[in-house]
């Protein structure tokens, strides 16, 4: 029986620290960032060896403007660009990003170690669109004071959840992975009444308990396939901010099998549904960024597929070169994937 490809790390336990790093990728940067993907387990264990209990991992994740240029490879079936959602009063923007690095362990120091690597060795192959140090709040709660990640899923239930399966062979063990991050109106949602905030999240604040409510944010939340069972996503949000800058938010990451269930629920928030015209929680909550990636698993980024272009360049090199083309020109993949001769000669495209 083959053996089911080995996630990355993506149903590791909640962590107390989190560097979020959102990239795009160069024109030419894609041999550093493809280098560095495959190193990026290696990378992991040589910080994390020495701390156990830091429990430090990193998931990576690939945008979809990036697989091509990264990958001779089938797509993954659900990967496209975030989809954008404009709401009658909130909008999800969509914003770049080619490279996803999810660092997490009990202790920043390690996230920021492994994050001052992965940035040495994608230094001038990437730009940077979005970085983020987030951190546990009191007793796991946001910065709106609510306990936050009480419904997830766990053990053999997260793992349906989040891997892709038989779906798409191809790609099984990988994750979809949606991230936004909110800053938060923390005036205007602190001179609410405790009750008022309890109605708009779904539970009690101070003990955590559900509320029977149908237009809360964990009603707008909880959605259900065909067969009216419940389907979960995994999210791992961190708190962020700065404090003298006035600056409150929370960075919203959620992993799923099929990007389909958290598109549903950010439909949802934005859109609403018959029982609420949108998530109150986005009055009070500015959704600054949005970027889909996938993550694919541990094995692909262990062994990875060529490059695009690589074999059609491999092929050209077995065969014998025209008189026009110098024999030991260097085989370099146009940015359509093709073999053009314009860039064996190194010549400015056109
Ligand atoms: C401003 C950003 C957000 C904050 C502060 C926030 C906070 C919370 C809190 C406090 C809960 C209740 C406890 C829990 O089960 O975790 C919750 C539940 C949940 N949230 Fe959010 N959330 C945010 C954004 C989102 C987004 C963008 C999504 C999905 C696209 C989402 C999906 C969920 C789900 C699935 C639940 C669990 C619902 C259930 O009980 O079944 N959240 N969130």
């Amino acid at each position: 029986m083959a053996t089911e490809p080995e996630p990355q790390s993506v149903l590791s336990p909640l962590t107390t620290a989190a560097i979020f790093l959102v990239l795009t990728v160069e024109e030419g940067g894609e041999d550093t960032a493809r280098d560095l993907l495959a190193d990026l387990g290696g990378l992991t264990r040589a910080i994390g060896f020495g701390a156990p209990d830091g429990r430090l991992s990193c998931v990576a994740g690939i945008g979809s403007d990036a697989w091509d240029r990264l990958f001779d490879h089938p797509r993954p079936a659900g990967l496209h660009p975030f989809t954008p959602l404009q709401g009658p009063r909130h909008r999800a923007v969509s914003t770049p990003g080619d490279l996803l690095f999810h660092l997490r362990a009990t202790r920043l120091d390690l996230c920021f170690a492994l994050a001052g690597q992965i940035m040495g060795r994608l230094r001038g192959a990437v730009a940077l669109q979005d970085e983020v140090q987030g951190f546990k709040y009191l007793d796991v709660r946001d910065l709106l004071g609510f306990v936050d990640g009480t419904e997830n899923p766990v053990g053999p239930a997260a793992r349906e959840a989040v891997l892709v399966g038989a779906e798409d062979p191809a790609h099984a063990g990988g994750s979809y992975v949606i991230v936004q991050k909110y800053l938060h109106d923390l005036d205007g949602w602190n001179a609410l009444p405790v009750e008022a905030q309890e109605r708009i999240i779904g539970r009690t604040k101070a003990t955590n308990i559900e509320r029977d409510e149908d237009d809360s944010h964990v009603a707008l939340n909880t959605v259900t396939g065909p067969d009216g069972e419940e389907q979960d996503i995994l999210r791992d949000n961190m708190p962020f901010g700065s404090p003298g800058r006035g600056e409150f938010g929370t960075y919203f990451i959620g992993y799923s099998r099929t990007p389909d269930v958290t598109e549903q629920m950010l439909r949802n928030m934005f859109l609403g549904t018959s029982a609420a015209p949108h998530d109150r929680i986005l009055d009070f909550s500015t959704a600054l960024t949005g970027t889909l990636f996938y993550a694919p698993s541990a094995d692909f980024l262990d062994d990875l597929p060529d490059a695009p272009g690589s074999g059609t360049a491999a092929d050209a090199a077995a065969a014998p070169a025209p008189a026009s083309v110098p024999a030991q020109a260097p085989a370099r993949p146009a940015p359509d994937g093709s073999l053009g001769i314009g860039n064996l000669n190194r010549s400015t495209p056109s």
